[in-house]
């Protein structure tokens, strides 16, 4: 478990995050919570969602798959009814790697990785986009900064630059990073931030879940380390999420630093 400082930076907002029963957005969770944010949070794994949920006091869990619409629903309706008003802070996280390349990886993956990267994606992009500019029907010009909203989503670095080690997962993360441009563009104007961070390497989860030869992960560490751990990712969401309204720090990379590639 992580250490914050507590602070107030989010108080009042309202948050969603998936994929908060591990790695990186168990600790946007739990940065969240320290500085002040209501929170809804995700996973498949109920009982580990409700370990992390029941240290965060105030927590609301959704436990599901985040790709499901029905899921989906149950977190943008649980934040209203817990909160009394609409999720202004959606984190799109969830989210998994693929060891191997387009030719190499498994192929019976691939479903899952791409309904859960890109469906679910713009799936939750879509619900949250649609509420979040509710809130600024009936106002124009720069009336529509009423107040912070963010769509935050987590891409990849191998959506940025093309890996071939990594080209089925990163071919899902370069449809996020599409989508998230696109959908910026699309809301902009309405007053709602939509915002990317391409994570280089972190420690989580997610080497194994990916299926990664330990030996490798321990020989790439060790070539580019120290990696980068959630709390550094769940750091730069926060940045983003705090800023005034009228100020969209939109786009952001991040790799431990002796990461020369991708
Ligand atoms: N680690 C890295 O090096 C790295 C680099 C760049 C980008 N990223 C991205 O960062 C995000 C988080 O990865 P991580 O490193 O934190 O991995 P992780 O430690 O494996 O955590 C992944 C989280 O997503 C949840 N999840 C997976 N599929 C889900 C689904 N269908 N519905 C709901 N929750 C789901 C997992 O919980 P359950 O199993 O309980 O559902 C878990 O909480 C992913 O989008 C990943 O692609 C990671």
């Amino acid at each position: 478990m992580s250490t914050h400082h507590a602070g107030t930076s989010l108080r009042g907002r309202v948050a969603i995050v998936t994929g908060a029963s591990a790695g990186i957005g168990e600790a946007i969770a739990r940065s969240f919570h320290a500085q002040g944010a209501s929170l809804v949070l995700n996973a498949r794994r109920a009982e580990r969602l409700k370990a992390v949920g029941d240290s965060l006091p105030g927590a609301t869990c959704v436990a599901g798959d985040a790709a499901e619409l029905s899921v989906i629903g149950s977190m943008l309706d649980g934040a209203k009814a817990a909160f009394g008003r609409e999720a202004d802070l959606v984190v799109v996280n969830a989210g998994r790697g693929l060891n191997g390349s387009v030719i190499t990886s498994d192929t019976q993956a691939w479903e899952e990785m791409v309904r859960t990267n890109v469906l679910g994606a713009a799936r939750l992009i879509r619900e949250a986009g649609v509420r979040m500019t509710a809130a600024s029907n009936g106002r124009s010009g720069a009336d529509v900064l009423v107040a912070p909203r963010d769509i935050i989503v987590i891409g990849s670095i191998v959506g940025r630059h093309v890996s071939p080690f990594s080209s089925m997962y990163g071919g899902t993360k370069f449809a996020v990073h599409g989508m998230v441009e696109g959908v910026r563009r699309e809301l902009a104007p309405k007053g709602v931030r939509v915002s990317l961070i391409a994570p280089g390497f972190v420690v989580s989860e997610f080497q194994g879940v990916a299926g990664y030869d330990p030996k490798w992960v321990d020989d790439v560490f060790q070539r580019i380390g120290p990696p980068l751990v959630p709390d550094d990712v769940a750091r730069t969401v926060s940045f983003i999420a705090s800023q005034p309204a009228g100020v969209h720090v939109g786009d952001i990379v991040i790799r431990p630093t002796r990461q020369d590639y991708p």
